[in-house]
């Protein structure tokens, strides 16, 4: 059973990056036997969604960009959990994240590819209640849409998903009850992707 986590951010290894490896190595501690792989969103060309109607005849997209190469590995039968790590951008998730969200619509419209993956997010924001939850929510909303099975953090906070300060005056890692979350997310994610793919 794989979990993937995918990092919505434009730029390359920053705080989202760190974040969802943080939550991925979260995954795999304890659970040896799940497979992990990160996508990252940072330097690929994904559109958004034009609205053609391709992917309601196959599971394929008639526009030619990065994501094309993301969909053998997002169909792959073994997928347990999806964990999406976004940016917060004017108190929602980037653009790359709904881009890429609004493109896995194929995955839906050919047969429910989502369906029962256990789904979970984390938002990484420059301001300590800059929009971290409202984003972990849209993310959501949009797993829903794909008939996953939503988690959040799990014990003991149980709250919506990972929220984290990225501009904690320390830095990141003093953000102790943010960075809790997100191992916490990891964690939930695993447990019960083992639970329901195990
Ligand atoms: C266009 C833009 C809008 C932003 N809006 C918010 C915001 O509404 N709330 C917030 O907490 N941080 C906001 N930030 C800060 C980023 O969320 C924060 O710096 C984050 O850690 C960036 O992730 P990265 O390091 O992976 O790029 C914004 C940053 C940019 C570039």
């Amino acid at each position: 059973m794989k979990i993937i986590g995918v990092s919505c951010s434009p730029r390359k290894g920053k705080t989202t990056r760190a974040s969802l490896e943080r939550c991925m190595s979260a995954v795999t501690s304890g659970y040896p036997e799940i497979q992990t792989e990160i996508i990252d969103l940072a330097g690929l060309d994904i559109r958004g969604c034009v609205a053609c109607g391709h992917c309601m005849k196959e599971l394929k997209c008639s526009q030619e960009d990065d994501f094309n190469d993301l969909i053998p590995i997002l169909k792959d039968p073994a997928l347990g959990g999806l964990i999406l790590a976004t940016p917060v951008y004017l108190g929602t998730i980037s653009s790359q994240c709904k881009a890429f969200l609004d493109r896995t619509v194929m995955f839906r419209r050919n047969g429910f590819l989502f369906r029962d993956v256990v789904g979970g997010a984390l938002a990484v924001g420059g301001f300590r209640n800059g929009g971290q939850e409202a984003s972990v929510l849209q993310i959501q909303s949009a797993m829903l849409v794909h008939d996953m099975i939503l988690v959040g953090d799990g014990k003991p906070g149980a709250h919506f998903g990972g929220t984290v300060w990225s501009g904690h005056p320390e830095g990141m890692d003093k953000d102790e009850p943010g960075l809790a979350t997100i191992s916490s997310l990891g964690q939930r994610v695993a447990q019960v992707a083992l639970k329901v793919h195990g």
